[in-house]
């Protein structure tokens, strides 16, 4: 016998969950097109070449679905968007107006070991802007965007933190203070990015495994432990600390202040990031998967030809929203929104004029649920209580003949007669009632 179950991290979505997937994402879109975002979308099968220009070599080398097309072409299934957002930015990249803000909800696959917040399928929201004017106003943008996300469910500072950094301070790091070469900054950097998630002997031992001495390793512990004091050293050294402090300082004028904070240790796993990055966490203990990674690539595009064309982005992933949604008791599921339930007496001579009934109110934007079968009245009435639709519209043979219907409120027993020419003004009013003893 085959087995019922989707593969291994993914997912089913029976209609509930699908329910609540589109009250997630409806209530993101809507947050972010307030932002003048527009969605778009692209295939989710890629060349591997895009990914191996300059991503993460933890997802190529361990995490991608990949295969080869009957063309013998090295396919992936795509792991993240940003690489296949860039590649269409590029390719229009003169038609299109700057600064440009896109986003998407793309699935995407890792094949990761499924844990709490980690799935091999996963819906992301990803928001963008590239080449905007001056690139510092468009990281504060993508930081209160961000923000408002999460605030716009109903949550607020207690709940989540944005932790933010910047690549060229690490980067300061290793060049000025560990003087390390280059081709070692991006195993290094990982490592760092670990360094929270697994045991101290572990990590000491990649760091000398990556070349690192005692002194080096002493100076990276400075750094992660002691950022005012690391700021303070080398604030001359580069202008990335006074451009970090006016970020900060910029984001907490502007209502972020609770929000957002400094945090050394966020490195960001993507070998393309180029500036300021980011990730918000739960502060919820259970939830430590970030809710958001992003940040400022601007040098993206140039695997495409386009030379210094600014970006930066974030992705949300769906499956660590709604634990922190889930944690905060953030949910609103809203039930499945049938407005008439149609019953109609069990004589099928009946069932040509509910259809043209169920039709009109259809036209009229209402949506229609009519029994498709010969039950007795008492089971369709039940069946409408089964499925939480409030109002039932009766139908026989006495109300076909006068042009009417019985109208019955489920919620509080009413029942009436409506002529048909007064029938959507008089559900109108019953689903008015409905609302306000919801409320
Ligand atoms: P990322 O940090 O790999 O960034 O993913 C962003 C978010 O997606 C994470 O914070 C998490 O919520 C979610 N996520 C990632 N992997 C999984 C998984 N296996 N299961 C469930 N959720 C997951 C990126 O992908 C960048 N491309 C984001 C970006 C857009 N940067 C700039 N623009």
């Amino acid at each position: 016998m085959l087995s019922v179950k989707p593969y291994r991290g993914s997912r089913d979505f029976y209609p509930p969950e699908m329910r609540f997937r589109k009250w997630m994402f409806s209530r993101l879109r809507s947050s972010v097109e307030q932002f003048g975002f527009e969605e778009m979308d692209a295939p989710i099968l890629e060349p591997i070449d895009l990914y191996l220009a300059k991503t993460s070599e933890e997802i190529v080398s361990t995490q991608i679905y990949t295969f080869k097309d009957r063309g013998d072409r090295q396919m992936v299934i795509r792991p993240e968007m940003t690489p296949s957002v860039s590649r269409m930015v590029a390719g229009k990249f003169r038609d299109l107006k700057k600064p440009i803000r896109w986003y998407s909800i793309p699935n995407l696959w890792r094949y990761e070991r499924p844990s709490k917040g980690r799935l091999r399928e996963h819906w992301q929201l990803n928001c963008d802007i590239f080449g905007a004017p001056d690139p510092f106003w468009a990281d504060l943008e993508i930081l209160h965007l961000a923000v408002t996300l999460l605030k716009n469910f109903g949550a607020d500072h207690t709940m989540f933190r944005v932790k933010m950094n910047d690549r060229r301070i690490i980067n300061y790091l290793f060049e000025n203070v560990l003087k390390i070469q280059a081709d070692w900054w991006a195993p290094v950097a990982r490592i760092m990015d670990k360094k929270e998630k697994i045991p101290r002997d572990e990590y000491m031992a990649m760091m000398t495994a990556a070349g690192l001495g005692d002194a080096q390793i002493a100076s990276v512990d400075l750094y992660l432990e002691n950022p005012a004091r690391f700021f303070a050293d080398h604030r001359d050294g580069s202008p990335v600390f006074a451009e970090m402090e006016k970020l900060m300082a910029v984001a907490a004028e502007s209502g972020l202040r609770d929000y957002v904070e400094y945090d050394p240790s966020v490195v960001r796993g993507f070998d393309y990031y180029t500036g300021f990055v980011f990730e918000i966490f739960d502060l919820t203990p259970g939830n430590n998967r970030s809710l958001f990674g992003g940040g400022r690539y601007d040098r993206l595009l140039e695997n495409f030809g386009i030379q210094s064309a600014n970006a930066v982005g974030f992705g949300m992933g769906d499956v660590t929203l709604q634990d922190f949604l889930e944690s905060h008791h953030l949910v609103q599921n809203p039930d499945k929104l049938v407005h008439v339930y149609l019953a109609v007496f069990p004589d099928p001579s009946l069932l040509p004029h509910a259809l043209n009934i169920a039709s009109d109110l259809r036209k009229a934007g209402l949506n229609v649920e009519m029994n498709l079968g010969q039950k007795k009245m008492g089971k369709q009435f039940q069946e409408a209580d089964e499925k939480n639709i409030p109002l039932v519209i009766i139908l026989g043979e006495e109300e076909i003949k006068n042009n009417s219907v019985q109208m019955k409120n489920m919620k509080n027993g009413t029942q009436n007669q409506v002529f048909l020419e007064n029938l959507q003004e008089s559900i109108q009013s019953e689903w008015e009632k409905i609302y306000a003893a919801k409320n």
